[in-house]
This record gives structure tokens, sequence and C-alpha cells, in this order.
């Protein structure tokens, strides 16, 4: 199991940074060691971010990266980048991503494959949006963004998915554990041979909700949002998965 934490565009003030990271590193102390731990901080601080975590069981992630290993692309950050500050995890193609930065089912391929090249564990985010579910259409785009991954040749055993309803994404509005579950196992299939690649689950999940969506066959962990800008939630999320396991 993995449980992640995605800070997303918050806690990216040094001072705020380090003590979040001080105190999941502190309360994953007391942990059994049976779940992996990462997060995601904000580019600017992710030096400070690792310097906290360093011989700690809790590793960091970015969240995105660029599918060019350096040159004249202003704003962009490359993965060699992130290899040289000791980050392990890269997150991609985040639904927000999509939505405010328009990226593609092509160009989060072109990052997993450049991450899978660069030996970063990649987690890719999947998930249909309130409108399409409502169409019918939740299993035709899932598996269209997770084809896009597998047919293009970016699995690698460093890939994790990450299914995400857009509609359950910083709403409250989590995924009834048989919800979430029917996705799970269906991108299980799609992965055949591969089925063992970890699974997680993203969408408000909190300490009150995590256990049954964690006691779920195809639900290998958690990407925590909003639940994981607060220690104590996010390791109460840790400890139950570790019951989970
Ligand atoms: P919330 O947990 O805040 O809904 O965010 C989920 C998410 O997008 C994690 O990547």
């Amino acid at each position: 199991m993995l449980i992640a934490g995605n800070w997303k565009m918050n806690k990216g003030k040094i001072d705020e940074a380090v003590a979040l990271a001080r105190d999941v590193r502190i309360g994953a102390y007391n942990l059994k060691g049976k779940v992996d731990i990462m997060v995601a901080p904000p580019f600017t601080v992710l030096s400070h971010v690792v310097d906290t975590l360093k011989g700690s069981r809790v590793k960091v992630g970015a969240q995105n990266m660029f599918y060019e290993d350096a040159g004249a692309y202003t704003g962009e950050i490359s993965p060699d980048f992130l290899l040289d500050l000791g980050v392990e995890y890269v997150i991609l193609g985040h639904s927000e991503r999509r939505k405010f930065f328009h990226e593609t089912d092509e160009t989060v391929l072109q990052k997993a494959l450049k991450a899978r090249e660069k030996g970063l564990k990649y987690i890719v985010c999947v998930g249909e949006t309130l409108e399409q579910r409502e169409r019918g259409e939740a299993k035709d785009v899932v598996g269209r963004q997770v084809k896009a991954i597998l047919d293009g040749g970016a699995y690698s055993e460093n890939l994790i998915f990450a299914y995400e309803p857009v509609w359950a994404i910083g709403t409250g509005k989590v995924a009834t554990p048989e919800l979430a579950q029917e996705m799970h196992g269906f991108i299980r299939e799609l992965l055949g041979e591969n089925r063992d690649t970890l699974i997680l689950y993203g969408g408000s999940v909190k300490p009150e909700n995590a256990e049954g969506l964690l006691r779920m066959d195809d639900i290998d962990g958690a990407l925590v949002g909003g639940a994981s800008l607060n220690a104590e939630s996010f390791v109460k999320i840790i400890k139950i998965a570790e019951e989970c396991v």
C-alpha cells in the first residue's frame, strides 16, 4: 500500500512546509512500517522537505514535471532537477493539470515515458468528470486515459495509477467504496499481466472514510489532498491503511 499526500498549491512557504513535513515525520515514527508514505509539496520547497525527511520512511514526490531533460522551456522543471534533489516520485496528469493547464493523454504519456526512463516512480492520475459519469461514460473516459499510458509503452514497475473521480476532488463527495472498487477492478483488468501495479484512490479521502475504501480488494492506497495538509489527519489515514494491509 501507498499513502501519498498531494499538497497542491498549499504549504509553499518554507516555514509551514518544514513544519508539516517534520510533523508527518514524527507521526510516522511510531508506525509499523507496513505502508509506503509519500508527500508532494510545491516545487519551491521540495529541497527543504527532502532535507526535513532525510533518513525517515517518508518519501518525497513532485506534483508535475516536463518531458525534456533541459532546454528552452521557460517555467518548466526537468526530471533531472528532481532526481538531483532526491525526489523519488512524481504525480502526472492530475485532473487539475488536465483542466487548468490543458494537459492531454498525449502529454501525460510523454511525461510518463520520461519518468520511466529516469527511474522515477510515477503516479498517473485518471478519472471522469460528473458530466461524463452522468452520461454513462465513466469507463470509456478512464479506459482511454489508462490505455493511453499502457498502449504508449509507459508501463514499468514504477508505474502507479490513481483513480480520482473529478467530482470527488475537494468537494467532500467521496466515492462509495463499491463505486471506487468497480473502477479499480476495471483498471486492474486493463493492466492484464501487469495487474500487480498499485492503484490508489483519490478524492476527499479523510480518516472518517478511509477504512471503507482501503478495505476494498483493488484499492492499494490513497492520494490525499486536503487531509494531507494536517499531519494528524494524514498520519491517521496511514494508521488505518496499516490495519487494512
Ligand atoms: P482532496 O483529498 O482534497 O479531495 O484532493 C484529492 C486529490 O486531488 C489528490 O490528488
